[in-house]
């Protein structure tokens, strides 16, 4: 996965003034985790924190909090953190398929950025979920990205001006294709200033059944999808709007089988 520390880093460079901080999305992500979770309090491992704003807010709700992030986005954190009690948030930088952390969680997060890397990189991660940090009976909270929205936005290009007042500096392209093959979305960026300098991220996206079959043998089972407001079972739900049209991405909640 050359091309992630670059690209989260160098786009945190672009959003970081206008993005780094809590919002809704943040408090609504701790809300999710209560509901599927409770909300006494737990030992929660979020992975790929980005700037770190949900792990901040997942602290300030009661929780014990690890977060890691390989990229430069996370060196925000400390202006977002000023809240938080001693000792509820352990912030790591490092890459989460080499990290060594000692005790178990009660809930593993990772809050849109799945389906980076192939297959076997996605089963290596929840293997680690299932084998090394999830304790028995807890759950992993993972955003999947939805290959039915994702297709459709094939082709599309955005033209972004700055706008200082609200911490956009930089005048931005992006393209968005999607590979049929091999279900995978191409987010391309680049600065006016310099087309010849793009970046991109690969999302590899899963429908919930194919997701099933990716967790086919690591300890984890796909007990409940969240789209947009709505829970469902993993059972079929012939012309589900929220899938089939209207969110990009959708919560799979993982249980330990052991
Ligand atoms: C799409 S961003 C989302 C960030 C954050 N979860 C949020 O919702 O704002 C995905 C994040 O995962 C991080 N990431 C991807 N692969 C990683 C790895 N192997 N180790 C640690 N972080 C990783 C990226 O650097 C990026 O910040």
């Amino acid at each position: 996965m050359y091309w992630v520390e670059d690209f989260y880093s160098r786009t945190g460079q672009w959003w970081g003034r206008a993005e780094a901080r809590l919002t809704d999305r943040d408090h609504h992500r701790v809300s999710l985790l209560h509901d599927h979770c409770g909300g006494a309090p737990k030992r929660v491992l979020e992975l790929g924190a980005g700037y770190g704003a949900t792990a901040v807010a997942t602290a300030q709700a009661g929780h014990m909090v690890t977060a890691i992030e390989i990229s430069d986005r996370i060196d925000f954190v400390d202006g977002l953190a000023r809240d938080v009690s001693p000792g509820a948030l352990g912030v790591i930088k490092d890459d989460f398929y080499t990290v060594r952390l000692d005790r178990p969680f009660d809930v593993v997060c990772y809050w849109n950025g799945f389906g980076v890397g192939s297959d076997a990189d996605q089963r290596r991660l929840l293997e680690r979920i299932a084998t090394e940090w999830l304790r028995p009976g807890g759950a992993a909270l993972i955003d999947v990205s939805n290959p039915f929205v994702w297709a459709r936005w094939n082709g599309g290009e955005e033209h972004l001006m700055p706008a200082p007042e609200r911490g956009y500096d930089h005048e931005l392209h992006e393209r968005t294709t999607f590979d049929p093959v091999s279900c995978v979305a191409v987010d391309t960026w680049w600065e006016a200033s310099s087309p010849h300098q793009s970046i991109s991220q690969f999302l590899r996206c899963y429908t919930p059944a194919d997701l099933m079959l990716l967790l086919a043998g690591t300890g984890l089972q796909l007990t409940a999808i969240t789209v947009g407001d709505r829970t469902f079972t993993p059972t079929p739900q012939p012309g589900l709007a929220e899938l089939l049209h209207e969110h990009h991405e959708y919560l799979a909640v993982l249980r330990h089988n052991g």
